[in-house]
């Protein structure tokens, strides 16, 4: 191959800038071209894209969203718009297209894939919910922001003798809720991986207090119930203060951490290596203590959801 094409897609991730620098740097390096697609899938129907050199991804490392902006493509769940796709990345001379996204950019490469477009995708979205890795670009970042403005609301929710119940993202998974959770103290999460059993909370949060737990923090996911939903609830069946907070869209924003930094430079290695080494329509990721190429069809294989330990713990040591 002589020439990639890199997109990112989906919902913006910590870390996606310095995955696109890592890709384009080290794709030169090899000897490729790189063409950067704007707003993912869409721009490959809009024909918008940037020739990337060294200097066009200087000082982005450390920035969060995406320079070449991104969009959720519904357009391209059909099949003669993947066409319509895969035969501009030809007329462009792109011999392989780099995805940098989460599950639904994963959907859409393998699309592309099936078009006769080798891909790769670079696992990227703050809700670390894909197959074939343990740790997407963003969920770092995310919960460490989560993290912060926990402690902060901690502040109020003890002063005023108050359950904090912090709404946080992640999609259908509860990896960012319960991370959060364990890193704050939190006294419970509600993840969608569990039971929703709002009574059970009511009893946990009324015995805590009756024990001397002056505030209480619930961390909720937005994929098992909705903040004002348990905030409801607790007034409704417990003489206990709640408020809510949705934390909403400052948890996708800022800059990357080290790690979600120093992954996305390793995944985007392996992701060129690979293609280069005629390895392609797959996942990269870090499975055990090592970043590997799944191929798609394989992907499912390597499903790693939240630990049910880690789930009992926050519960076990949050009161
Ligand atoms: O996938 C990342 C994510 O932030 C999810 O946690 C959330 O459910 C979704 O994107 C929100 O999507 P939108 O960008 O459309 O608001």
């Amino acid at each position: 191959i002589s020439k990639i094409g890199v997109l990112t897609s989906g919902g913006d991730a910590p870390g996606m800038n310095a995955a696109i620098r890592g890709v384009t740097r080290y794709a030169i390096e090899k000897g490729l071209a790189v063409e950067g697609i704007i707003r993912g899938y869409e721009g490959l129907l809009r024909h918008e894209t940037i020739t990337l050199d060294r200097r066009t991804v200087g000082g982005i490392i450390h920035r969060g969203g995406t320079i070449l902006r991104t969009a959720r493509c519904l357009e391209f769940m059909e099949k003669d718009v993947q066409k319509e796709a895969a035969d501009y990345l030809r007329s462009l001379e792109i011999d392989a297209l780099v995805v940098i996204g989460g599950d639904g950019s994963m959907r859409g490469a393998q699309a592309l894939s099936h078009c006769g477009i080798p891909t790769m995708v670079i696992p990227g979205t703050i809700d670390n919910d894909m197959m074939g890795t343990q740790y997407t670009i963003g969920f770092d970042t995310t919960v460490n922001t989560v993290l912060e403005s926990i402690n902060k609301i901690r502040d109020t929710a003890s002063s005023h003798e108050r359950v904090a119940v912090i709404e946080v993202m992640g999609r259908n998974a509860g990896f960012i809720a319960l991370y959060a959770g364990m890193a704050s103290g939190a006294e419970a999460v509600l993840v969608p991986e569990h039971e929703v059993n709002l009574p059970r909370l009511c009893e946990h949060l009324a015995e805590s207090h009756r024990i001397g737990k002056l505030s209480s923090i619930v961390v909720v996911a937005e994929g098992a119930a909705k903040g004002t939903d348990v905030v409801d609830y607790i007034k409704e069946h417990t003489y206990l203060e709640p408020n809510l907070t949705v934390l909403g869209y400052v948890q996708r924003g800022g800059a990357p951490s080290a790690l979600d930094a120093t992954m996305a430079g390793l995944y985007a290695q392996k992701a060129i290596d690979s293609l280069l080494a005629g390895t392609y329509n797959c996942v990269i990721g870090l499975i055990g203590r090592r970043i590997a190429a799944t191929p798609y069809s394989e992907a499912p294989h390597f499903h790693f959801p939240i630990s049910d330990n880690m789930y009992q713990l926050v519960h076990m040591l949050g009161r």
